[in-house]
């Protein structure tokens, strides 16, 4: 499963870059507005600093200004996918701009109906919000089933990618489930890293290991 990291902070992205962790990243208008920098320059600067795709949306809600924002997206970097919403004129851009070679991302997505139609249109990702379905009493993670099984019927090459995602819970059961991409807030993944258990564990280690070396001076492993 790839782990994309849902943000526009470059010092978190750089963080979790730096460890390997990251296969990508999600931006989006609102957390693009959450940084105290010019939205263009950020986002440059994602699209420079992570190897692999980086979702960049498109603010137009009709196709001429969708495709004009997708290529000068594009343009950015190899590794830009761009971000389209699911909305009837996304869906022509869609198509448009994956045969032009430039990937996309279909956000916004809240049913399988809309999933299906996004994999139909040539999206390269196909982004449920799930975690908005479950703040309205739905089961988001249906629509990651239901999409998982759709797009298998058909082989679209389109990749599930799950969005909206509140806690490391949410990943396990996408993780089952077989969908291929998370899209994580920065704090979602710190909680997936540690447990309380495993930093018990190492500070018992290494106390045990000062006192065997109180005992045995001669020890040369480690300070
Ligand atoms: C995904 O591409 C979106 O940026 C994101 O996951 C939305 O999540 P939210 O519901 O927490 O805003």
């Amino acid at each position: 499963m790839k782990i994309f990291l849902d943000t526009a902070n470059l010092d978190q992205i750089k963080k979790y870059n730096d460890l390997g962790l990251v296969d990508g990243i999600t931006t989006n208008p609102t957390l693009l507005s959450k940084e105290n920098a010019d939205p263009q320059e950020v986002m440059a600067e994602i699209v420079r600093t992570v190897k692999g795709p980086v979702s960049l949306e498109v603010l137009s809600t009709n196709y001429e200004g969708m495709m004009e924002e997708g290529r000068t997206l594009a343009k950015y970097g190899k590794n830009v996918v761009v971000k389209i919403p699911m909305i009837a004129e996304g869906m022509k851009a869609v198509k448009q701009l994956s045969g032009e070679g430039i990937k996309t991302n279909v956000t916004l997505v809240f049913s399988p109906n809309q999933g299906l139609l996004a994999a139909k249109a040539g999206a390269s990702y196909v982004s449920p919000f799930i975690g908005r379905l479950d703040d309205l009493g739905e089961i988001g993670m249906d629509v990651i089933r239901d999409l998982v099984q759709i797009l298998k019927n058909y082989d679209y090459p389109a990749e599930i990618l799950v969005a909206s995602v509140r806690h490391p819970l949410h990943v396990i059961e996408a993780a089952k489930l077989g969908a291929h991409v998370v899209t994580l807030p920065p704090d979602v993944l710190g909680k997936m890293i540690t447990h309380p258990l495993t930093d018990i564990g190492l500070a018992r280690f290494l106390d045990d290991w000062k006192k065997a070396k109180q005992s045995h001076p001669k020890i040369t492993l480690t300070r």
